[in-house]
């Protein structure tokens, strides 16, 4: 009987996909816990790339149960797109995927609003990926919202003619000029909502408790970062969950007791989609050269990832926030080739040295105080035993683990499945 959490420590896009594909074996379920449409998760075997998006990422195990739990927020459309592109995968989707009762529903007007709302802050947007995920948690914590248990209630449709209402009119509040075809996107919402009710629905908290009981082990996935936190992240440039590992609590309904491990999964240099704060930023040749060799391109919107060195200072905090165990790093080959490698240690704030992530981390404030380790010039990406790495990799593996007092257990050194050095 276990839980156990996988979550990523920086500014989301760590891996998390990846790394909960290679780990699934060992579970019998893997369970998303919040965030929606947002996420892409990436998994890479036998020669074929997937991006999940709602879909936790043990789907291509026939061992493993997956469940989208109370905390998830779902968009019927993108999730039919989803299911419809594992068709040819032959997964019994059916009898592997259950759906909490209690996920909210993104509706196409909360897709609308988040790009009203997004239209309306001009330079200070977050730069969202206009899923609908700030409006669908504001609706759920407001109490307003749909949830997929709804859907099974005779006047489903009446409830959601009374809540797009409503956003129509917050829509024009905004003042901002967009352009939709709403009876077209309720067409394709409402046959989207068809395809979900073929697919079980279950009261989650419930079916994980028992599972638990009798003895079956639990991964949670998490989506996006410990920095885009709704409560710890670099607020108001987050999203709109507690992507930390209470949230895995309450968005699945396990109590913290039951919680063992806590992996926590980071690259080894720092990417950000979208804006704001991001203290060891590269907008140079090396920032370049990294999005370049990483492929740092959005899963989910295609936008250029920004890039930058490692900040333990903000890993420490992801630690400590979140009580991570191990760590995972990935990404170690993208390094592969600077002469150099910096990495943050601490924060020039008020005129001293912090090691503590402040209330504020924009350039105003902070300014990151860099050390340099030698860099590697070896291939790393045909290398599967720890020994085979070069020993610039080791040192600086060694010098993060002194830093943040937490082992690191895997080494990733490639897309592929494959491509993972368990140390
Ligand atoms: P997630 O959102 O945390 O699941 O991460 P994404 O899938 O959005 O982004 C991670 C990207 O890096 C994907 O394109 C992965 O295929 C890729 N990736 C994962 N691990 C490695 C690695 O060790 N090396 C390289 N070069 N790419 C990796
Ligand atoms: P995965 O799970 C990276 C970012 C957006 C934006 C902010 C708010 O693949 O790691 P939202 O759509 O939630 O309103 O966007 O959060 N963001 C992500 N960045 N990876 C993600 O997910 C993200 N999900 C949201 O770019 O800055
Ligand atoms: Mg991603």
């Amino acid at each position: 009987m276990t839980v156990d959490l996988l979550l990523g420590l920086q500014w989301g896009d760590e891996g998390k996909g990846k790394i909960v594909d290679v780990l699934t074996s060992k579970y019998d379920i893997i369970a998303r816990f919040q965030g929606g449409p947002n996420a892409g998760h990436t998994l890479e075997f036998d020669g074929i790339k997937h991006v999940l998006r709602t879909i936790p990422s043990g789907i291509f195990h026939t061992n493993s149960i997956n469940i989208i739990g109370n905390g998830v927020v779902i968009d019927p459309v993108v999730f039919d797109s989803e299911i419809k592109g594992l068709e040819k995968f032959n997964i019994d989707i059916y009898n592997r995927l259950l759906i909490s009762r209690k996920a909210h529903l993104i509706l196409p007007t909360h897709r609308l609003l988040d790009a009203a709302s997004e239209a309306s802050k001009g330079n200070s947007k977050i730069g969202s990926t206009l899923k609908g995920i700030g409006p669908t948690y504001m609706d759920k914590t407001g109490r307003n919202g749909l949830r997929v248990g709804d859907i099974e209630l005779a006047d489903f449709k009446e409830r959601y003619q009374a809540l797009a209402e409503k956003h129509i009119e917050m829509i024009k509040f905004y003042n901002v000029e967009l352009k939709y075809d709403l009876p077209a996107m309720e067409k394709e919402f409402f046959a989207s909502i068809e395809e979900l009710k073929k697919l079980q629905f279950i009261d989650s908290e419930a079916y994980l408790n028992k599972a638990l009981k009798e003895g079956k082990s639990i991964l949670a996935e998490g989506a996006q970062g410990s920095l885009l936190d709704i409560d710890f992240g670099t607020y108001p440039f987050v999203t709109s969950s507690n992507t930390t590992a209470a949230g895995a609590c309450t968005g699945l309904g396990i109590a913290p007791n039951k919680v063992k491990q806590v992996f926590g999964i980071f690259k080894a240099y720092t990417t950000r989609v979208g804006s704001r704060p991001f203290p060891t930023e590269l907008t140079n040749e090396i920032g370049a050269t990294m999005a370049k060799v990483g492929n740092e391109f959005g899963s989910v919107t295609g936008r250029a990832r920004r890039c930058g060195w490692l900040d333990l200072v903000a890993l420490k905090y992801a630690v400590q926030v979140n009580g991570v165990t191990e760590l995972y790093m990935m990404k170690g080959d993208v390094l592969s080739g600077f002469d150099t490698i910096e990495v943050c240690t601490g924060y020039e704030y008020k005129g001293e040295v912090i090691q503590h992530l402040p209330y504020n981390i924009e350039p105003e404030n902070v300014k990151p105080v860099f050390v340099q380790k030698k860099g590697w010039s070896q291939d790393l990406t045909n290398m599967t035993t720890y020994d085979e790495l070069p020993q610039e990799l080791k040192d600086y593996i060694a010098f993060i683990e002194q830093e943040v007092e937490v082992p690191i257990r895997i080494v990733s050194v490639g897309p592929d499945r494959k491509q993972t050095i368990v140390k």
